[in-house]
């Protein structure tokens, strides 16, 4: 496994506890060390005890050097980062290509060379000309294996997937493949096996479907609040039909995360360059964008226009619970915004607060917990759905509030319960 970050690690650990051996090669040397000793970089639930048991039992192990990991390994699975390029939104396939040639050179027999990143339609292909370029005389197939886990469920994702994707044109590559894969077999989790291409773009189209279906509860959202109808009851309605079904039509602040901010966006180019429309991925990334930058004035119409001097708590901070993941979160541009304007933020978040530090203005006051956070505030703003946060007593956070305004951009709270507690409650699509 070459990358030991989010999927390279997960999916590692993983393939471990499915009986195989796996080493996974890490090039940080902050972060190898830190596997090394037993420590996980990330956190995600459940993971800690995998890595543990499987690196006792002898199944997995982490290094740096990639000719000794792969050298018999009857599969590598290229699992390295592929951030959006910047200025132009393409994914920056550099790490792919430059490990794809140190495993060419270090191969010693038949292998199957797997990428896991998301990666372009078309990578698979040049992968293969890489490894050809550089190992003429190499036996060797190409797959693309794209991975669906999310992070915060990662495991239960990858242990029992809704499907396993496997692009590749040759027999004897699905052989190996269904070997690394069988006890999702036994459990008869579908296991699609396509083209390369249909595999590569399978991601970015699910990846993208997802974002777009979040996009248009969002807009049904808003246009709830205009006309007074429920946002959870109209989800729950066209939910329940089969076409549709109910999940991701939960509205919020815009999608954040690693992946669907950069899918949506690499979907597009990929469209662009082969000459074909993605108008209407386009249009979600565009009204996304503009969702996340506006939704700090919710809270400043909330405390009647003008937020200088207030102080206001941010309940959340990373892109979604169960992560301590910062990447495209919401969170960003609205705290920036209110500390812009004059509000003084008191935030705190179960996890993600070093990662946070950075990416938010120098004045932020972190708080131990939530009822810190809330301590003499005039307003109070959910911004990612901790479980924790759903079950503060309205009472409670009412006694540690100087205010009483509470913009709720997950919609964790009753509506009911918070007004009768004497709060000014805001909510995503809810009548007011
Ligand atoms: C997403 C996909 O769900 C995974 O299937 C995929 O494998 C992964 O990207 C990837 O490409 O690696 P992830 O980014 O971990 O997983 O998180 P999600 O749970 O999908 O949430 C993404 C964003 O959408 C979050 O900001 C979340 O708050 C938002 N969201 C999700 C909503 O606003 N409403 C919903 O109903 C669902």
């Amino acid at each position: 496994m070459i990358g030991g970050g989010y999927v390279g690690l997960v999916s590692g650990a993983c393939f471990a506890e499915f009986g195989n051996d796996v080493a996974v090669v890490e090039a940080d040397p902050a972060k190898l060390a830190a596997l090394q000793e037993g420590r996980i970089p990330i956190f995600e639930p459940g993971l800690d005890r995998l890595v543990t048991e499987n690196v006792a039992a002898g199944r997995l192990s982490f290094g740096s050097d990639i000719a000794a990991a792969v050298a018999d390994a009857e599969a590598v699975f290229i699992a390295v980062g592929t951030p959006s390029r910047r200025g132009d939104g393409h994914a920056d396939l550099s790490y792919v290509y430059a490990a794809a040639e140190q495993v060419a050179r270090a191969l010693r027999g038949y292998t199957v060379i797997v990428t896991k990143s998301t990666v372009p339609v078309g990578t698979g292909r040049r992968i293969a000309q890489i490894v050809r370029d550089t190992r003429p005389d190499l036996e060797f197939d190409v797959a693309s294996n794209p991975e669906f886990l999310r992070e915060g469920s990662a495991i239960g994702d990858f242990m029992r997937p809704d499907r396993v994707v496997i692009g590749t044109e040759s027999e004897r590559a699905r052989e190996v493949m269904r070997r690394l894969y069988r006890p999702l077999f036994l459990i008869e989790a579908p296991i699609l096996f396509t083209g390369l291409e249909t595999a590569e773009l399978t991601k970015y189209a699910a990846n993208s479907f997802l974002a777009m279906k979040i996009t248009f509860i969002n807009e049904i959202a808003d246009l709830c609040e205009r006309v007074g109808a429920d946002v959870h009851d109209v989800a729950r309605g066209i939910g329940l039909d089969g076409r549709i079904g109910r999940k991701f039509l939960h509205p919020g602040p815009g999608f954040g995360g690693s992946c669907f901010p950069k899918d949506t966006l690499a979907l597009v180019r990929i469209a662009q360059d082969a000459g074909a429309a993605a108008r209407l991925v386009e249009t979600v990334v565009a009204v996304n964008d503009a969702r996340k930058a506006g939704m700090a004035m919710r809270v400043i119409a909330a405390c009647g226009g003008n937020i200088r001097g207030r102080t206001i708590a941010v309940l959340g901070l990373t892109f979604k619970p169960e992560t301590d993941d910062m990447r495209d979160s919401p969170s960003i541009p609205i705290v920036a915004r209110l500390v812009e304007d004059g509000a003084t933020v008191r935030a705190f978040d179960p996890e993600g607060t070093e990662q946070a530090r950075p990416l938010l203005p120098g004045a932020v006051q972190y708080c131990q917990d939530a009822i810190d956070a809330a301590t003499g505030a005039d307003a109070l703003v959910v911004v990612t759905e901790w479980n924790e946060f759903r079950n503060l007593a309205p009472a409670k956070l009412r006694a540690a509030m100087r205010g009483n305004v509470v913009v709720d951009l997950r919609n964790v709270y009753d509506p009911v319960a918070m007004r009768a507690e004497g709060f000014v409650y805001h909510s995503i699509g809810r009548p007011s």
